[in-house]
């Protein structure tokens, strides 16, 4: 299990740290939407931290949740595919980290 779905629900955008694989899912309307947390510009973690217990996504999203952003170069990103709209990698997608709700838990597949 990565998150619980009311969880994903409460923030919109929950990280995920574990055996040095980084990941971040986001919720797109009532989907979840999972991508490895590496920019295509830098390869680094979207939202800064390095830390495996560094686990606050609030700097993954604008305020308005309607896109995924880069707090290094401040690229961003469709939530329903990662394609970057804007910025240094425009053009260039995340990597997708298969995610999907079962019941009350958000889970890769
Ligand atoms: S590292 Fe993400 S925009 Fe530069």
């Amino acid at each position: 299990m990565i998150c619980t779905w009311a969880a994903l629900r409460e923030t919109g955008t929950v990280l995920y740290r574990k055996n040095g694989f980084f990941g971040f899912v986001v919720l797109d309307d009532y989907l979840p939407r999972g991508y490895v947390d590496a920019c295509p510009h830098s390869g680094m973690p979207l939202g800064g931290g390095l830390a495996e217990d560094d686990l606050d996504g609030a700097h993954y999203q604008t305020r308005e949740q309607d896109v995924i952003v880069c707090s290094w170069h401040s690229a961003s990103f469709l939530k329903e595919n990662g394609l970057c709209i804007g910025g240094p990698c425009a053009g260039d997608h995340l990597e997708a980290w298969p995610v999907e709700r079962r019941g009350d838990e958000v889970v890769t597949i």
